[in-house]
């Protein structure tokens, strides 16, 4: 996706900033110049995560409750209004996101973690004409089965930034897997920025 929207300079706004997803999307924005505005829910060590996020090569880290606020204007003064929103959260998140995406961007949905519809504002479509897009990788690789260059291309790009220490997993916390209960428990807990990684 990053590929094929935004250029250097340009801004992405995302939500679930701290998923895996969020974190990669981070690093690989850094490594193109691509700005990000990275949304995430208010917790306690909400300090502990902007740092962490900035350490990956976040431009800005804000909380949800923030897209609705007047400082966001301040932030805009500073930064373009994002060409690309990647939305892995859905309902009220994905609207807000959309709110801020500038005339002729596109919202892309990825995931659904609130598991609530996304309410699209009439005015967004008519007036500032926002394409409301999904995307889904099993499907991405279907459609570029026959092109073999595509996905390689892809995976090459990945691997060089792999290389030069750009982009890296998500952290991890590792479990045997005698005690996938445990695991299991955790990664069903909101605020914990971690995979649950089985040993066997
Ligand atoms: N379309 C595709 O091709 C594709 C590929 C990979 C993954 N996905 C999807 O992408 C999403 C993220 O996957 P991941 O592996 O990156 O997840 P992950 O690392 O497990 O992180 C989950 C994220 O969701 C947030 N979250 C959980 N419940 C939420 C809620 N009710 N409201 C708002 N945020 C919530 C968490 O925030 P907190 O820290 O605040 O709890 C966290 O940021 C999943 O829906 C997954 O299915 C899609």
């Amino acid at each position: 996706i990053l590929n094929a929207l935004p250029l250097f300079g340009d801004t992405v706004i995302q939500n679930a900033a701290n998923s895996a997803v969020g974190q990669a999307v981070i690093q690989i924005a850094a490594a193109k110049g691509i700005q990000t505005i990275n949304v995430v829910r208010d917790r306690p060590d909400f300090t502990t995560l902007i740092d962490r996020l900035k350490a990956m090569g976040a431009s800005h880290v804000i909380k949800e409750e923030t897209l609705r606020r007047p400082e966001l204007k301040e932030l805009f003064k500073s930064c373009p209004r994002p060409k690309l929103a990647l939305n892995g959260v859905g309902g009220k998140s994905a609207t807000e996101l959309l709110r801020h995406v500038q005339v002729g961007g596109s919202i892309v949905t990825y995931g659904g973690m609130a598991k609530q519809p996304i309410t699209v504002p009439v005015s967004a479509l008519i007036f500032k004409n926002i394409k409301v897009q999904g995307f889904w990788v099993t499907q991405w690789k279907r459609n570029h089965s026959q092109d073999e260059g595509a996905l390689r291309s892809m995976l090459d790009e990945l691997c060089s930034l792999i290389c030069q220490g750009k982009l890296t997993a998500p952290a991890c916390s590792e479990v045997g897997l005698q005690d996938f209960g445990t695991a299991l428990d955790k990664a069903m807990q909101p605020f914990t920025s971690a995979k649950q990684v089985l040993v066997m």
